[in-house]
């Protein structure tokens, strides 16, 4: 067996006895957790902002002074979402769930594949890309109004918009009290797929009580004292992380 491979088994079943020690075991996930799903990331590379600048397409400001170029980049990313579906990963999340071994999922991700998985408790911290809600009467709208370039079919305005946190706005409250009081309140946090490079979110993992653990494909930037690294794709570790949890309880 290679030294990697033992390394990486012996962190599984780390982190496979920590979850089963832990009272409560939040996860909190970032778009490296749907690539496996041919979700593309968005620092990673092959992400979308390695062709293009996020505040050109994904602020309000775009919104408000160049909503063709803002309606066409959502169009692509709610279009390339149609035939998308949950891999092994979320199913796995899910199931940990029922199982009472983790309690819920944070997400910066807009895909909703962890709703689509079966997650029940899930704060949807960037909220998600599936509805749009006008941007002036900020009633809700159709998605496919949306695609189709039409007006809010309430005020008539040209400013139907995806339920997504462009840079410049705040996060949506709900979502984000309830994440930080489940960091609080966890004594295992384990975090997959994120760079960790967005503020306010990166901040979270600094409220942490108990364990902090990141599986990524690649170190991140900050040094955020995790007790646990486990470098590699989310899906595969998920996978092996459920057959070793399998094999003991
Ligand atoms: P990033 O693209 O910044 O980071 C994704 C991380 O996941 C990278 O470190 C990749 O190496 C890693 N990764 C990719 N595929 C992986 C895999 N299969 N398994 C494990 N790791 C993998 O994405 P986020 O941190 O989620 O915000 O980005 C945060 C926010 O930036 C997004 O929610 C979005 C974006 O601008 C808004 O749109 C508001």
């Amino acid at each position: 067996m290679k030294l990697e491979n033992r390394k990486m088994e012996e962190a599984i079943k780390t982190l496979a006895n920590w979850i089963l020690e832990s009272k409560k075991t939040l996860v909190f996930t970032g778009a490296g957790m749907d690539t496996e799903s041919n979700i593309p990331d968005f620092r990673g590379k092959d992400g979308w902002w390695r062709k293009m600048d996020p505040r050109q397409v994904a602020s309000i400001d775009t919104l408000y002074d160049n909503y063709e170029l803002f309606r066409e980049f959502y169009s692509a990313r709610i279009n390339l979402l149609k035939n998308i579906q949950p891999h092994k990963g979320h199913y796995i999340l899910a199931d940990l769930e029922k199982g009472d071994l983790i309690s819920g999922i944070a997400t910066q991700n807009v895909s909703r594949l962890h709703y689509l998985a079966g997650s029940k408790t899930i704060y949807e911290l960037h909220g998600n890309i599936q509805t749009v809600r006008c941007n002036e009467c900020q009633r809700e709208g159709d998605v496919e109004d949306f695609l189709r370039e039409e007006d809010c079919g309430h005020c008539g305005q040209k400013a139907l918009r995806p339920n997504v946190v462009l840079f410049g706005e705040g996060l949506p409250m709900d979502a984000w009290q309830g994440t930080e009081k489940a960091v609080r309140n966890s004594d295992l946090v384990i975090i997959i797929g994120t760079s960790l490079e967005v503020y306010p979110v990166n901040q979270l993992p600094l409220f942490a009580q108990g364990r902090l653990v990141l599986i990524n494909m690649e170190d991140v930037a900050i040094d955020y004292d995790f007790h646990l690294k486990i470098l590699g794709k989310a899906g595969q570790v998920l996978e092996n992380l459920d057959n070793y949890l399998r094999s003991i309880i």
